[in-house]
């Protein structure tokens, strides 16, 4: 395919004078010639780092990338841009997925590019490169590292990181020995890739197939299957397409696309941080996503996909039974089904001969997992702009229940108080964490599940209501109250609970109480 006179790498390349000169002249320096110069210049901007070992394979996914461009008569460019590996940062990667988005956007914007493939799959780095993409706007298709493969451990099947969570409870409680607990770290994640559970990258990764932005399969092809290769050399195949089209994300990525990703965030059980990522990624394309939206959707749709932490399965079962299109698939009469997708056909087509290979991991309409989707959004006075719970993989009974608050200020208070033998809690008191949110963490830390008290947990309690202005990882299962907001840090109630307080949490009349008179509480916020 040649290049067009007007596409902004022809326009480059084709410049008078000594600035296309200089143009030519250094992207010969490479090796490069006049013939490949004269195809669509297609950027792969990929968040490959070794300080991020879920991004690690993107290397070898970029080669084969760059084999489908090549193939379809483009001309591909790698270039690196920030990676946010959860694990290594420090305080939160949270605190730079918006500088990651601008180094996508900025990069895609100011290069003579004609299309992008963005290589992405830690939590933050999918969000992030959705935004500046969304922003820059030019032709651009999602591909993700995938899932590691399940972790196992004396016949175990083991998930990072909702196992790092409850094993280190347990080690804790003094129910697993120090050489098991060291032994366990060995197999846990025991290859390149994503969590392996339905955490935040699943989700997202996973999202970005109901978007349209990622080609069928994206979300759930184990990151060390030969079929991930094959499914980046397509999306280099057809991003060269779509350069040619034009065909831009704000095509794409419709309100109508939004909202077919919010429901099958409902009906995977998947990640409360979709609910803090979907809105920035929709605001960079003016399409307005507010909470309610997402507790109105998640009323009508169905959980299908048994996947943990709020399930029993994880990334490498819902592969095999047909990953992310078959569960669209059972989805499909809910669905904006007429949505535009990177493929060139609406999602309804893309997915209309998934097949469902196990239905024990992917349920059908007729005989869901739950009624509702996984998420619910709660209000009252103790979060008048809105809390989220992920009910799903809450404790049933804790989703009605009304206890006395045990206050933990901020974190070091949390660290300096949670074991101590003498603090005054009993299994039904409501935890509560204040100052960790967006400008009190700083950065809205995944902190929200915080651990239960070292007394308690020795005594058998491995659950509690735990009530935050916090995110929590995706891949962590608990009671928690999340996202409470006005933050407790620039005067939301959450800052005027005391210790001894009631608090009341109704999940099913999404409904957070703090049963303290607004004269009282008036008096405190004076104090
Ligand atoms: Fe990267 Fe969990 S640490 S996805």
């Amino acid at each position: 395919m040649a290049n067009g006179a007007r596409s902004r790498s022809g326009t480059f390349y084709g410049e008078g004078g000594v600035a296309g000169f200089t143009h030519r002249a250094f992207t010969k320096q490479m090796g490069y010639d006049d013939q490949d110069m004269g195809r669509p210049l297609i950027g792969i901007c990929n968040t490959w780092s070794e300080l991020n070992g879920c991004n690690k394979g993107l290397k070898e996914v970029a080669e084969a990338v760059k084999r489908g461009v090549w193939q379809a008569g483009g001309f591909p460019l790698e270039f690196p841009t920030i990676s946010l590996g959860e694990i290594f940062l420090n305080p939160t990667s949270m605190l730079f997925r918006n500088l990651a988005a601008m180094d996508t956007e900025e990069m895609i914007r100011s290069q003579p590019l004609d299309g992008v493939v963005l290589l992405v799959n830690c939590d933050k780095t999918t969000p992030a490169a959705l935004m500046g993409a969304a922003s820059a706007d030019l032709p651009a298709i999602l591909v993700s590292g995938g899932p590691a493969l399940n972790g196992h451990f004396a016949g175990q099947t083991l998930g990072a990181c909702s196992d790092c969570r409850r094993l280190t409870a347990e080690h804790q409680a003094g129910t697993l020995d120090t050489a098991t607990y060291r032994a366990i770290e060995d197999g846990i994640v025991r290859s390149i890739g994503h969590c392996m559970v339905m955490g935040t990258a699943s989700t997202m990764n996973s999202l970005a197939e109901a978007l349209g932005i990622a080609l069928p399969g994206n979300g759930a092809i184990p990151a060390v299957d030969a079929r991930r290769l094959r499914l980046a050399a397509a999306a280099g195949r057809r991003i060269v397409a779509l350069a040619a089209a034009g065909v831009r994300p704000s095509r794409i990525m419709t309100r109508a696309a939004f909202e077919n990703a919010i429901m099958l965030l409902h009906a995977l059980g998947g990640s409360t941080n979709a609910v803090v990522h979907l809105p920035a990624i929709a605001g960079r394309l003016g399409v307005d996503l507010p909470l309610d939206l997402f507790d109105a959707l998640s009323r009508r749709t169905p959980r299908l996909a048994d996947l943990r932490p709020a399930g029993q399965y994880q990334m490498e079962e819902l592969f095999e039974a047909g990953g992310i299109p078959a569960v669209l698939r059972q989805l499909l009469p809910l669905l904006h089904g007429d949505a535009l997708t990177v493929t060139g056909q609406t999602l309804a087509e893309n997915v209309a001969d998934a097949p469902l290979r196990d239905p024990a991991v992917i349920r059908t309409l007729d005989a869901p997992l739950d009624r509702e989707g996984g998420l619910a959004v709660l209000r009252g006075n103790l979060a008048p702009e809105g809390a989220v719970i992920k009910h799903a993989a809450a404790t049933p009974r804790l989703l009605q229940h009304r206890g006395r608050a045990v206050v933990f200020r901020d974190l070091a208070d949390l660290r300096a108080r949670i074991n101590a033998p003498d603090l005054d809690v009993t299994p039904d008191a409501v935890l509560v964490l204040q100052g960790v949110g967006p400008v009190g963490g700083p950065g809205m830390p995944e902190v929200g599940n915080f651990p239960i008290p070292g007394k308690l947990l020795r005594q058998g309690i491995r659950d509690m209501v735990r009530v935050s202005d916090a995110r929590m990882s995706g891949t962590a299962s608990g009671t928690i109250v999340l996202h409470v907001a006005p933050e407790s840090a620039v005067g939301g109630p959450l800052a005027l609970v005391r210790d001894g307080d009631e608090i009341e949490l109704d999940v099913a009349g999404r409904r957070l109480t703090l049963h303290v008179a607004g004269a009282e509480l008036a008096r405190r916020r004076a104090a």
